[in-house]
């Protein structure tokens, strides 16, 4: 079944508790929080103490993506702060094999992440390592943008390399593009504004699952 995994940067900051609620009794089973260092994206978000403080008040799968541009040293501060999933960056200054390896070592599941412009070969090498395969659907750094639909064909290359890689898409997801993401078979969606903007979220989660009518 697919998983849809809210990001947390569309929530109401005032009132993280209550959103975290929201969307956990509207049916999504993971969490999306997006990492931001000003560096390897011209943005800053919010980072361990966020994480760390969400982690006792709800049961959802910590899906953290790290737009770092230096993740490898702090692996295990994220693991302590409850990170279930970690992913980094192909594009970030790292050793992908050493990354991959500091994050089973601290007990957590791994990903990578590409941006648009990075093709999928540069990421094959990794598959068999990783649990979860983040492709991004606009340039990573902000919420709200249009989905490229060039991320389809990288969804369909992945997930004939890796029948069984979690893939998950990030950037632009909304009822029809989330279908157009399962089709090609991603099984995570990560979505922002659709979500946490909807006036319904729990419809909103019901569509991106493919629930026809979002009952
Ligand atoms: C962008 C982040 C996304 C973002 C998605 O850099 O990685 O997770 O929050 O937001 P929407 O769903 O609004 O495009
Ligand atoms: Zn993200």
């Amino acid at each position: 079944m697919v998983k849809i995994s809210p990001s947390l940067l569309a929530a109401d900051f005032t009132q993280l508790g209550r959103e975290l609620k929201k969307i956990e009794s509207g049916g999504a089973q993971w969490l999306h929080l997006d990492v931001m260092d000003g560096v390897f994206v011209p943005n800053i978000s919010f980072g361990l103490p966020v994480i760390q403080s969400l982690r006792p008040v709800t049961g959802l799968t910590f899906d953290v993506h790290l737009m770092i541009q230096d993740p490898l040293p702090y692996v295990q501060a994220f693991a302590k702060a409850g990170a279930d999933y970690l992913t980094f960056h192909l594009e970030s200054a790292c050793d992908p094999r050493e990354t991959i390896r500091k994050i089973h070592e601290a007990g957590m599941k791994a990903g990578i992440s590409i941006k648009p412009a990075t093709p999928v070969e540069q990421l094959l090498p990794f598959l068999p390592e990783l649990q979860l395969v983040l492709v991004m659907s606009v340039e990573p750094g902000f919420g709200g943008q249009k989905f490229m639909p060039e991320s389809l064909q990288k969804i369909r290359s992945i997930r004939a390399a890796a029948p069984d890689v979690h893939i998950s898409v990030d950037g632009g997801i909304n009822a029809e593009t989330g279908t157009l993401c399962r089709e090609a078979g991603a099984d995570v969606l990560v979505a922002g504004s659709f979500v946490f903007g909807a006036e319904d979220p729990q419809k909103a989660i019901a569509l991106l699952k493919g629930e026809e009518d979002g009952a």
